[in-house]
């Protein structure tokens, strides 16, 4: 019997828009400022982390122990340059093939969400004009615990009324595998084969893929 999904949840950061490398260069910034070191390695690690959680990351790998009001005012400050980074993105940063696989799986009556631990989820998804085009939104706002904790995917599979067993998660983050595998969901991940190593296959980005590939590698 070929596996039938019933919903497929997007991470939004590095899987429909490259917007990785942004958040990259905001926490970068930041530890360098810090006096912290923060290496491609610390990048990985990060990538599907919360801000907060990312805030804390860099502070404990730096030895540095703050109070609240000058955590959030880092935090804050990280955010501005993320959004001075976004103000000028347009739909041409969009994933190449990205908009017409979420389309052909929206023809095929497959429910399409987005998993995102970003509180710009919906900010980035306006600015590229794809916001219509999801059932159902978790993003950074709706939730309490960050990947690899399932939450997020977990909240848009109930949305969905579908079992996580029958809901395909497509992640870049290692931390993001982790929570769809955390919960039960079929991942697959887009990007570096090694560093997505347990997901159950990898694809380097959505062109030339489409809903019979995806069903083949899943079977
Ligand atoms: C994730 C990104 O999607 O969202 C992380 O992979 C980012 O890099 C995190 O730090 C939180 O994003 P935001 O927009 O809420 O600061
Ligand atoms: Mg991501």
């Amino acid at each position: 019997m070929p596996f039938e999904p019933q919903a497929c949840l997007f991470d939004l950061d590095g899987v429909i828009v490259d917007t990785a490398q942004y958040h990259f260069a905001g926490w970068q910034r930041l530890a360098e400022e810090l006096g912290v070191p923060y290496t491609q390695e610390d990048n990985e690690q990060l990538k599907g982390v919360s801000r907060v959680d990312s805030l804390e990351y860099i502070l404990e790998k730096g030895g540095l122990f703050l109070d609240n009001d000058t955590k959030v005012r880092l935090m804050d400050r990280k955010n501005a340059w993320y959004l001075e980074l976004v103000a000028s993105m347009t739909p041409d940063e969009l994933s190449p093939g990205v908009v017409e696989f979420i389309d052909e799986l929206r023809a095929k009556g497959i429910k399409v969400g987005l998993g995102s631990s970003s509180r710009n989820a919906p900010l980035i998804l306006e600015r590229c004009g794809i916001a219509d085009r999801f059932d159902v939104i978790v993003d950074g706002n709706s939730i309490t615990f960050s990947k690899p904790d399932p939450e997020v995917f977990l909240k848009g599979a109930e949305a969905f009324g579908v079992a996580p067993a029958q809901c395909v998660v497509f992640e870049d983050a290692q931390s993001g595998v982790e929570a769809a595998l955390n919960g039960g969901f079929r991942i697959v991940g887009v990007g570096d084969a090694v560093t997505l190593e347990r997901a159950e296959f990898v694809i380097r980005g959505f062109e030339g893929f489409n809903l019979r590939g995806l069903v083949e590698r899943l079977t």
